[in-house]
């Protein structure tokens, strides 16, 4: 008579447990500093726990001649609540993903193609740089500005991983001269002369 009546409760234990084994992402609802609200657990389906995005060549007809994928909360909603997250890098000949950073959360990156120089610098204003080559790992620590810059004579290609569902992307040259600052304005905070100013909002599209 007990036994019954103890597995039956050792079931609703379970159950109930799994329910916070994870937060798959509700992308129908408006993300939050602490990720997307979650979608009920009798919706999840094994697909929301695998995404194929990183599985192409990113388009690198810009004017970085590099694409980077990203495998977020926003794009693969199994992730949410995980603190984990990924992104490929394709970087043509001559390449460059440009000085920037990830607010949100560290860096690992594998070089599965290619040969790639990347580096960061630190709050102290230190210089950790170092050219890579297929299957060399570097970490980039939160925060920090880094950058990686195709050297080699082929494609590279590399993917990344971090501490982070929604690590954020923030590229320095574009956040100085991609927007609508007045040029005065940026002239004054980076000690640049006003034609240098214009020309670089001119090529990244900044106006003002
Ligand atoms: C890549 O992007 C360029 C520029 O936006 C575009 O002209 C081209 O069609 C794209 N190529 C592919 C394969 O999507």
């Amino acid at each position: 008579m007990m036994i019954p009546i103890f597995i039956f409760s050792l079931l609703i234990t379970l159950s109930s447990a799994s329910v916070s084994d994870f937060c798959v992402a509700d992308t129908n609802q408006a993300d939050t500093p602490s990720g997307y609200p979650c979608k009920p657990a009798s919706k999840v389906t094994v697909n929301d726990f695998v995404y194929s995005g990183l599985g192409k060549a990113g388009n690198t007809s810009n004017i970085i001649n590099a694409a980077v994928t990203p495998a977020f909360d926003a794009q693969f909603p199994g992730l949410n609540g995980l603190g984990i997250s990924m992104a490929r890098l394709d970087i043509a000949t001559g390449g460059v993903v440009p000085m920037h950073t990830h607010p949100g959360g560290s860096e690992v990156l594998i070089v599965i193609q290619g040969t790639i120089c990347a580096g960061f610098i630190s709050s102290a204003n230190g210089v950790y740089f170092k050219t890579l080559n297929k299957g060399d790992i570097m970490v980039f620590p939160q925060g920090l500005l880094h950058f990686q810059i195709n050297s080699g004579k082929s494609t590279a290609l590399a993917f990344v991983g971090f501490s982070s569902q929604s690590p954020g992307l923030q590229i320095l040259d574009f956040a100085l001269f991609a927007n609508s600052l007045p040029s005065e304005l940026v002239e004054k905070t980076t000690f640049l002369d006003d034609a240098t100013v214009k020309k670089l909002k001119g090529v990244l599209g900044g106006t003002n």
